[in-house]
């Protein structure tokens, strides 16, 4: 059940054809309307996309420019004036959507709640105004730091209605990760709940919040709105913090949305890079909406009757995109779970499809992969017939568990898709549409049209056949990142100069490595820098070094990933402690904690290893190469002749 090698890959030879009927009912029909499309998009992209802007988003006042790119700087729909929440909300209203449910919300403990388009607009509206009322305006960021509620895609779409960009941060993260984030965007407001529940415990998020902005460590931080959820007792500042049904009842449920420049900020969302801090992501309005808009409705053939779950987390992008966005600005039923897939209720996932009549299922390798092994008699015994398409995202997915998704959960009549893309890439890049295009279990298949996607080797020189290389973009899309925020060399070197760009073209460096079949179909193998990837979620093992760092007993750490069944990678540190510690247990469980605390929950190393002296070359740079192949029990493979001393190399193999 590990991840696939290439030997595995190459050898998954097996295509499923999309069900007749699911293609003669699908918004692209056949492999020839694929090819249509996209050759349509590669020989003009600007007029693909602006009819497409112009057809499916609603815009105050038309732009007067499809796009202006100033590589690597792009703009798109500039002039253009709309409101993502506009589209999101108000234009369903004066049709029958009004009273369609927008949003399903099943909670951990069993509540559950519905709003229709017209109820969650009201609440918007209200929360918007809210918001102005705390005296934030047009520009000002604002922290959302939530449980898996509705609240949370209200605070979302009621920033974005009167123009102030939001920094979602995962509710698993750390005190400490959180005031590094709410400093990094400078939020002048926060919200949070007063807890959220996560498997059964509480995870006690306003004390967190008091910590991160405690003794003015996030000076920008001016007021806390607070969700009643949990219900137990917390302390409340006064003229700090608020509650926000105190603040909901008191304010106009009519907030007309803010026409927004197409590019505007929308939100900074942070991910973690090879290098320093997390860095903040930036989207702005109207080309992400678009995006987001159309890679939905193709590549989930999204239809009006459809109920839609995907089961990410709003604090990641998959939550902002395709749980938030991309399905309320085509009228689409979400359906949002506050729960995780766990063994003391290894039937979660599939209740919460049976009561709602899910029809489209959106999950990650790695729930996929949970949920296999607590037995197929779960599945087996709720109705999954409502069922009509699959999807998964976040990593590589082995084609046992592919396998295993399409007979058990889709019962060998839904198409999968298998998305690739990234927190920058703003949606979908390489996915099946499926009813065009035949699947392979483990391939990404083919690009979106108007996604110029390629494989080169370190010059950018395009990779023939099947060997493998980097994963690139060569063209500008809408849903692009625009740049780290307050920090535009690092968004230029790290994505755009990285494969040096030649007579002016600069291609989009992804930071996955991937191979290209007879076919053209692409098959992404993961990511080729210091970025390692744990149960979907992404990490860098810079921060986590840093994190180990920062503990007086630790003198050096490295930080690699090894493959792990369920998880896809696990985090395994080498340690090195100052000359007075001693290496016992004790210690190594407060390093984990300590990881914990700084960063949060899902970058506790799976193991630490002590070790007297790192491998090291002769200038100093740790060989993380050796120490892969050492966490993960292989010999070392490769050239060790750089080595500084290589006695090093065999201490570490006898386990010290
Ligand atoms: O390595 C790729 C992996 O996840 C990375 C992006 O992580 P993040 O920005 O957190 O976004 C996750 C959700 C979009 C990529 O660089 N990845 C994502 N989807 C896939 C994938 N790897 C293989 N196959 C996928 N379908």
């Amino acid at each position: 059940m590990s991840q696939p090698t290439i030997e595995s890959i190459l050898q998954e030879k097996r295509l499923f054809h999309p069900p007749a009927e699911f293609s003669q009912n699908a918004h692209i029909t056949s492999r020839d309307q694929y090819q249509q499309l996209y050759d349509k998009a590669q020989a003009d992209p600007e007029a693909f996309w602006a009819e497409l802007a112009a057809q499916e988003l609603h815009w105050f006042d038309q732009w007067d420019k499809v796009l202006d790119w100033q590589p690597p700087f792009a703009k798109w729909f500039v002039g253009g004036k709309t409101n993502i929440s506009y589209n999101c909300l108000d234009r369903h209203l004066t049709t029958w959507r009004k009273n369609k449910a927008a949003l399903i919300w099943e909670g951990e403990p069993g509540d559950s709640r519905t709003l229709t388009y017209a109820q969650l607009h009201r609440e918007v509206c209200q929360f918007a105004n809210a918001l102005k009322q705390l005296g934030v305006e047009k520009g000002d960021k604002v922290g959302i730091y939530m449980p898996m509620i509705p609240e949370a895609a209200i605070a979302m779409l009621a920033c974005a209605r009167i123009g102030a960009p939001h920094t979602v941060v995962f509710g698993g993260f750390s005190a400490e990760a959180l005031k590094d984030r709410l400093v990094d965007a400078e939020a002048k407001v926060v919200v949070t709940a007063d807890g959220g529940w996560r498997k059964e415990a509480i995870v006690p998020l306003k004390e967190q919040v008091d910590k991160a902005i405690a003794n003015n460590a996030a000076p920008s931080v001016q007021n806390v709105l607070v969700v009643k959820r949990t219900g137990q007792e917390i302390e409340m500042q006064a003229g700090r913090d608020h509650w926000w049904h105190e603040m909901q009842a008191d304010v106009s449920a009519n907030c007309p949305a803010e026409p927004m420049d197409s590019e505007d900020m929308l939100f900074i969302l942070y991910t973690s890079g090879t290098t320093g801090k997390p860095k903040g992501v930036v989207h702005t309005t109207g080309g992400y909406n678009l995006y987001t808009h159309m890679t939905l409705k193709w590549a989930f053939d999204l239809k009006d009757t459809d109920v839609y779950w995907c089961t990410a987390d709003v604090g990641w992008i998959t939550g902002h995109s395709y749980i938030v966005y991309g399905p309320l600005s085509n009228g689409a039923t979400t359906v949002m779970y506050e729960g995780a897939p766990r063994a003391s209720n290894p039937g979660c996932f599939w209740d919460v499809i049976e009561k709602y009549g899910v029809t489209i299922f959106y999950t990650a390798p790695t729930a996929i992969r949970a949920f296999m092994k607590m037995g197929d008699e779960h599945p087996n015994a709720r109705d999954l017939s409502s069922l009509r398409l699959l999807g998964t995202v976040g990593e590589p997915i082995n084609p046992r568990a592919w396998i295993w998704y399409q007979q058990i959960i889709g019962g060998d009549r839904c198409p999968i898709i298998d998305t690739w893309w990234q927190t920058e890439t703003g949606g979908f890049m390489i996915t099946p549409l499926p009813g065009a295009i035949p699947t392979k279990p483990g391939s990404a298949t083919l690009p979106f049209p108007g996604i110029q996607a390629d494989i080169v080797d370190a010059e950018g020189n395009p990779v023939e056949g099947n060997n493998g290389g980097y994963l690139v973009v060569r063209h500008p899309w809408p849903g692009m990142m625009r740049t780290v925020y307050g920090d535009p060399d690092r968004f230029r070197r790290t994505y755009w100069e990285h494969i040096p760009p030649k007579d002016g073209q600069y291609i989009y460096f992804a930071g996955d490595g991937a191979h290209r079949d007879e076919d053209g179909y692409f098959w992404v193998m993961g990511r080729v820098d210091d970025v390692i990837n744990v149960s979907g979620h992404r990490l860098g093992t810079m921060e986590i070094e840093s994190a180990l760092v920062s503990h007086p007993a630790v003198a050096e750490a490295a930080v690699v990933g090894k493959p792990d069944e369920l998880k896809g990678e696990e985090v395994v540190a080498f340690v090195t402690l100052e000359g007075n510690q001693q290496a016992t247990e004790e210690l190594n469980k407060t390093l984990k904690q300590h990881v914990v605390n700084e960063i949060g929950a899902i970058a506790r190393p799976g193991e630490i290893r002590f070790t007297d002296a790192l491998p090291k070359t002769r200038s100093g740079k740790i060989m993380r190469r050796l120490l892969r192949n050492l966490a993960s029990g292989q010999e070392v493979a490769g050239d060790t002749s750089t080595l500084e001393d290589r006695s090093v190399l065999e201490k570490l193999r006898g386990g010290s």
